[in-house]
């Protein structure tokens, strides 16, 4: 574009110079007509550069078109059932459900699996890796449905209810905090977008995040740097647990990190999970002495199947799988 400009100036001022030198021009003329020239150029270079974002534009817009587009396999049915409401958490049964991965239709990640939990009740879920708990929570809140099998939510199978209804009652810590390059007060309310700032106080004092929450330099409204790259590992789960809170759903599942943290750290996100569970129906993949004492029940899984179940004293009796993982895998709460 700059070359076209100036070599047209060029060109027009050399004719032009001949031009007057010949006298069939007056110098006046030819100084008007570049001017002019010069403006008219400037408009279109300028165009050149909404055409390049144009083009970006409707590039963003064409990814987006395909996002939106995208059908779900997971629908709601045309006349969803209601979950009905129950205090103190809500009811969530597995009855023999059988699952394997579309993308592997050869291994199953759950066999069999039949579970209930009641309302209130914490559940921590052990087993090595590759288990099927994760398969498990996921299965809960309908990202995939089972290929036999049932999980109900309050007596409601899932496939009969507005999945956005069911998962409107769940909340989720996840095993890697997910923190978003937003504010502190939008990664916050992100499950309660009508919070306000002192419901978000409580739940961050709850969780064991105020202090460091209050340290930060512009105070709530301070970014969090891409993926929380500006918070520590514990922080990171603390402001994930007072999401959670924030949200105050019925049903909280929870996916236990396994990063170690220093026995502060780890001291301050046990405290802000036992303040968590508090009259919930709970599931927490455990890896934690710490929260696998706390639950009511254990269940250990093994190749996606139930393999034992009980209290710890129990399990530890049986001399089985739990024991060996016991004595190999579960940290226990360091200085605690
Ligand atoms: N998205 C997926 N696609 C295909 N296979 C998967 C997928 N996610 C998990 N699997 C497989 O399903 C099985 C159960 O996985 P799952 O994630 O439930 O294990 P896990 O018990 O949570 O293990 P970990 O303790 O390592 O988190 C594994 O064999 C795994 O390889
Ligand atoms: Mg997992």
């Amino acid at each position: 574009m700059i070359a076209l400009v100036f070599g047209s100036i060029t060109a027009v001022m050399w004719q032009g110079a001949l031009d007057v030198a010949a006298g069939r021009l007056s110098g006046g003329s030819i100084a008007a007509f570049v001017l002019t020239g010069g403006l008219v150029a400037g408009a279109f270079g300028s165009l050149s550069e909404s055409w390049g974002d144009l083009l970006r534009g409707a590039g963003a817009a064409s990814r987006l078109h395909e996002l939106m587009s995208a059908t779900p396999d997971i629908l709601p049915p045309a006349v969803p059932l209601p979950i009905p409401v129950t205090s103190n958490g809500a009811r969530l049964t597995f009855t023999d459900v059988h699952f394997h991965y579309p993308t592997r239709p050869d291994q199953a990640a759950l066999n069999g699996v039949s579970l209930d939990i009641a309302p209130g009740e914490t559940v921590a879920v052990v087993g090595p890796s590759g288990a099927g708990k994760t398969t498990l929570i996921q299965l809960a809140q309908r990202f995939y449905d089972p290929d036999q099998g049932v999980v109900r939510l309050n007596g409601v199978a899932l496939p009969d209810a507005d999945p956005a209804a069911a998962r409107a009652m769940m909340a989720i810590v996840p095993q890697d905090s997910v923190i978003f390059a937003a504010s502190a007060r939008d990664n916050l309310r992100y499950g309660h977008w009508d919070a306000s700032d002192a419901q978000i106080w409580d739940a961050a004092r709850a969780a064991n995040a105020e202090s460091f929450l209050r340290a930060l330099p512009q105070g709530l409204d301070t970014f969090m740097g891409e993926g929380g790259a500006r918070l520590s590992g514990g922080q990171r789960q603390r402001l994930s647990i007072a999401r959670a809170l924030l949200r105050d759903a019925p049903i909280l599942l929870l996916d236990e990190a396994t990063s170690a943290l220093d026995a502060e750290s780890e001291r301050l996100v046990q405290d802000a999970l036992g303040r968590l569970i508090q009259g919930r129906t709970t599931i927490v993949i455990a890896h934690r002495l710490a929260t696998i004492r706390a639950a009511d029940r254990i269940i250990v899984m093994d190749e996606g199947r139930i393999v034992e179940q009980g209290d710890h004293a129990a399990l530890v009796a049986q001399d089985g799988l739990y024991a060996r993982l016991a004595s190999l895998q579960f940290q226990d709460t360091p200085a605690a």
